[in-house]
């Protein structure tokens, strides 16, 4: 199957549904769909040490739901998906809902966040079906901090992955987080791991959505002290214009053109007043932002025969009420009831 990229088929006029806007004039062209919220490590920024149960099957949105509502959110002008999780690949036949997003008119990119723990072996079913970018998330290349961060093993495993990701057609980048006690002695290898595959490597900082609850901004490393931490060992970094207004990071090359580096700092440099992006939970409920209190249910909608335009009318009302930002500065900031594996990151 072509990728979704080149296919680009062009929308009929007729199907056409009015973009998704919000009251501050935000166009909402990007969905991030979370298939599952299982996974397979348990990153501490992220997920419990222990889980008390993941989503039962029949709570799951189906596949032939989530192509449903993209096929809606595409005629209203939604070109970008990325699925995420959890862990995307523990939803088993991923590649059978990529094959039913690949033919929806209107998508220019079918992407997907990973942990490539069980990327090396569907790499190749992932891009035949129309997969087109992957990210990878890789915190450090030394195997205790992995198991410190993840406390799982398997370093070997994801670098496996990186290695199938970057020999396939597939665009791949890679995203760190960084956490002040565990791994920002890692940055600098990171950055030369990346640049010796020619990737582009993402630093993110760390927002209060870890299912423990131990956030702290003395955890947090910023991008200004990463970027300034970096050039010592680098050199000046070179900023790279953003070519897509809504993109979160703010990216750097080097002088040799190998490589690249960006920063995407939702805590110290919100980009709310840019945000283009609305999410779909695995259970089927849709959220106009990461740290939102509400949420719209597709799912049922779905299941009790809901027609095109009232799937429409629940999204148009989600994007409606969104916020002008996240506020996670603000005195009174609540961390979301969810966290970011039941959200989709
Ligand atoms: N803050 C920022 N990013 C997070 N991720 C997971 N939890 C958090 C958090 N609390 C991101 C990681 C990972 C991706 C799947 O989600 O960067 O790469
Ligand atoms: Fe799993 Fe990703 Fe969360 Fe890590 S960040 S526990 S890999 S879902």
């Amino acid at each position: 199957m072509t990728p979704a990229a080149q296919l680009n088929q062009t929308q009929n006029q007729s199907d056409l549904l009015p973009p998704l806007v919000d009251s501050f004039d935000r166009v909402h062209e990007s969905l991030r769909i979370s298939v599952t919220d299982a996974c397979n490590i348990r990153c501490r920024y992220c997920m419990p040490e222990t889980v008390l149960g993941f989503l039962p099957q029949n709570r799951l949105l189906k596949y032939e739901s989530i192509a449903r509502i993209v096929s809606v959110f595409a005629r209203a002008g939604v070109h970008k998906i990325r699925l995420t999780g959890g862990e995307p690949l523990m939803r088993p036949n991923l590649e059978k809902l990529i094959e039913q997003l690949n033919v929806i008119p209107g998508l220019r990119q079918i992407a997907m966040t990973t942990n490539a723990m069980l990327l090396a072996d569907k790499i190749t079913s992932l891009e035949k079906a129309g997969l087109t970018h992957v990210n990878i998330s890789l915190d450090t290349l030394r195997e205790s901090a992995f198991k410190e961060i993840s406390r799982r093993d398997g370093l070997d495993q994801v670098l496996s992955g990186i290695d199938a990701a970057v020999s396939s057609s597939l665009k791949v980048r890679l995203n760190a987080l960084v956490l002040r006690e565990i791994n920002l002695q890692d940055c600098v290898p990171l950055v030369e791991f990346a640049r010796q595959r020619n990737l582009f490597i993402r630093f993110i900082e760390f927002m209060p959505l870890d299912a423990d609850r131990q956030w702290s901004q003395d955890q947090v490393v910023d991008g200004n002290e990463l970027r300034l931490h970096l050039e010592t060992h680098f050199g000046p970094l070179t900023p790279i214009d953003r070519f897509d207004p809504a993109q979160p990071a703010t990216d750097f090359g080097f002088a040799d053109g190998r490589g690249g580096v960006g920063f995407i700092d939702p805590v110290s440099q919100p980009f709310c007043k840019s945000c283009n992006r609305i999410r779909l939970t695995a259970d089927g409920k849709l959220r106009n932002c990461l740290f939102g209190r509400e949420e719209w249910d597709l799912k049922g909608a779905c299941e009790t025969g809901a027609s095109d335009q009232v799937i429409y009318d629940i999204a148009a009302s989600c994007i409606k009420s969104k916020y002008a930002s996240h506020g996670i500065s603000s005195s009174d900031f609540k961390q979301p009831e969810r966290a970011m594996y039941q959200i989709g990151g």
